[in-house]
């Protein structure tokens, strides 16, 4: 929600500032500005809608300056128009902030007193007239800096200029990422380190509370200094920066969507490699003080697809571990009694280890002395830090906000750790531990081939395209990737779409069935695959049209029993174990969400309403 991006240079910003905000516009894109400060005064443009209107006021006015800070824009408080687009500014200062100020109706009253005209209906615009009234009492920068934090409320991150301080910039993290990237020629702050790719060789995760103020001195050398919550100066450590600016390019692909679907079989490897002896087909992947075998709950709490691998992962824990295990949307949990049991453990699972109700749920476990894991994509995150032990993925940067290789390496992780969860509870033999090993290793190559049949999504798209609503069915596992399947669509097409277990189609939705509604069905041969062919008998027995994903057993049986008059598309994947199943099937749901989308023209990355990293309530 929201993305910022501040740099100090000895060279003009704009163009950094711009293509740093390209890379955080997966963050928000209602908006964007950006900042400078030029000859002791604040210059900034400012536009509404996507960063290209940026770009090109930037074309027709463009903003000189070596000290700048930009933001691009998730809409919380006020419309996404060119006013209430960052940079706020007056001639003092210049803000931009990811996040909410909680408590911005009574200080702005407070300020209205005092005779501040406001001309944004932002939360954030408290904060320029904040920081203003105490500069005009004679305040250093730093020391109005610390007085403003006094009186906020929420969870924000901010990069402020100053007009009379033309190289310095001060910037602070209280519940939203933020990160310093110290480069050979600059100096910088993002929301994530991918916006400061090629530029920062070094970078330094701010803690909770962190003051920085970063600065050029006469020579152009630069300097910055750190303040904990506490008011002490502090250090943190500065890691070299493993990322790389084509981590955040599209390569040859016309959609990141498309590119991050094509990539997992890379990321599935990856994620292998960091959890598996290949050679001993163990998993050894959480060497942590957690006591499996007394175990009596494990609860998995998250949001989104990041929910969906949860349930995946019940199926998993249950099926081979044999533990209880509640899965839990983390904003219904946060707002609930949840009961919480003595020696449980909690798992969290976030792609951008930032979602805001995920960490919220974080914090009650660790209030009630849960033990808590995390598996996150991103290095360092609040989820991650929070968390007692952390798991990553290895997924890479993914910008389409459509989740699609992260999902697939949860799920990846998830089942890795249930093989360790159930041989360490001795539930399963040191057999089956490296079967079900084989199996996940096995899994990237039968991938490949799903990714080789691409252009039959693009075709089997079309059925979908024309419709205003679709139903997905699956059952056991793919129970989960149904819903999955009817998210994507919903996102990235905005077709109203369904998950339903296959089984609870006679208790309602089957109302919905008639020529109009595309009906997608998951349904390998496996152990549920006669239940489901009872199911989708009675869908095209109202006239539903339904594409089924299976194998070719499943396709022989459909060919079999399914006459030939009715509208049946049946997509033969390759046969898979069921263990492995729904991480298998989850790419076709991808593919055909991708391909709904390109024949409707939406913008398949960047879909309306949504931003991918979800900070605010
Ligand atoms: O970063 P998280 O995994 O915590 O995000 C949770 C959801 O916002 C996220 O999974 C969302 O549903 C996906 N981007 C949808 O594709």
């Amino acid at each position: 929600m929201c993305g910022i991006i501040g740099i100090i240079s000895n060279t003009p910003v704009a163009e950094r500032l711009i293509t740093g905000l390209e890379r955080l516009e997966y963050r928000g894109y209602d908006s964007a500005g950006i900042a400078t400060v030029v000859n002791n005064e604040i210059e900034r443009r400012r536009a509404p809608g996507k960063l290209q209107t940026l770009k090109n006021l930037l074309a027709e006015q463009p903003l000189p300056g070596m000290v700048g800070i930009g933001h691009t824009r998730w809409a919380t408080h006020g419309a996404p128009n060119a006013e209430n687009a960052h940079p706020h500014a007056n001639e003092h200062v210049a803000v931009v902030h990811n996040g909410i100020i909680e408590n911005y109706a009574e200080i702005k009253n407070e300020l209205q007193t005092k005779g501040y005209t406001f001309s944004s209906e932002t939360d954030t615009e408290v904060i320029v007239h904040l920081l203003t009234d105490y500069l005009l009492k004679g305040l250093t920068p730093l020391e109005a800096v610390t007085q403003t934090l006094s009186h906020l409320h929420g969870a924000f991150a901010l990069a402020i200029v100053f007009a009379k301080h033309p190289n310095l910039m001060i910037a602070t993290r209280c519940g939203s990422p933020l990160v310093l990237g110290v480069g050979e020629y600059d100096i910088m702050l993002g929301s994530d380190a991918l916006a400061l790719a090629s530029w920062a060789q070094k970078l330094c995760y701010l803690e909770e509370g962190d003051v920085v103020s970063i600065s050029k001195n006469n020579n152009g050398d630069f300097d910055y200094q750190i303040i904990d919550s506490e008011g002490r100066s502090v250090e943190r450590p500065l890691r070299q920066s493993k990322i790389t600016a084509e981590a955040a390019s599209k390569g040859e692909y016309s959609h990141y969507m498309l590119k991050e679907i094509f990539e997992q079989p890379r990321a599935i490897g990856e994620t292998l490699q960091s959890a598996v002896d290949f050679e001993s087909k163990h998993i050894d992947c959480a060497n942590f003080d957690i006591n499996w075998q007394s175990l009596t709950r494990l609860t998995i709490i998250a949001c989104g697809t990041s929910y969906y691998a949860g349930m995946v992962a019940k199926y998993w824990f249950e099926k081979y571990a044999k533990l209880h295990v509640d899965v839990d949307i983390a904003s219904e949990f946060r707002y609930r009694e949840p009961i919480f049991c003595e020696g449980g453990l909690t798992l969290f699972l976030s792609q951008s280890g930032e979602t805001i109700d995920t960490l919220a749920a974080l914090n009650m476990a660790k209030e009630q002395k849960q033990q808590t894991l995390a598996i996150v994509n991103v290095t360092d995150s609040s989820i991650a830090r929070l968390s007692d032990n952390v798991l990553y993925t290895a997924a890479g940067p993914e910008i389409g906000v459509a989740s699609t290789k992260a999902f697939t390496t949860q799920l990846t992780l998830l089942a890795c750790l249930a093989i360790v969860a159930a041989s360490k509870r001795g539930k399963i033999t040191e057999e089956d531990h490296q079967r079900l090993t084989e199996e996940l290793i096995m899994l990237p190559g039968k991938i490949s081939k799903v990714l080789q049949q691409d252009q039959t999504f693009h075709k089997c798209a079309l059925t979908i395209s024309g419709a205003r609503d679709a139903l997905y069915l699956g059952r056991g596992t793919n129970y989960p990737i149904a819903l999955e399947g009817a998210l994507k669509l919903k996102e990235v097409s905005y077709i109203h779409a369904e998950g339903y277990p296959a089984g609870e189609l006679k208790h309602g939705p089957i109302a919905l069935i008639d020529s109009a509604v595309p009906v997608v069905v998951l349904a390998p041969h496996d152990a549920w695959f006669s239940k489901t062919l009872s199911n989708l008998q009675e869908v095209m027995a109202r006239g539903g049209q339904v594409i089924c994903f299976t194998d070719s057993k499943g396709e022989v049986e459909l060919k079999k029993q399914i006459s030939s008059s009715f509208h049946l598309q049946i997509i033969v994947l390759p046969t898979v174990p069921s263990f492995v199943a729904p991480i298998l099937y989850s790419i076709p749901v991808q593919l055909l969400a991708y391909y709904v989308a390109l024949q409707k023209g939406t913008d398949v990355d960047q879909p309306r309403n949504l931003a991918k990293s979800v900070t605010v309530e």
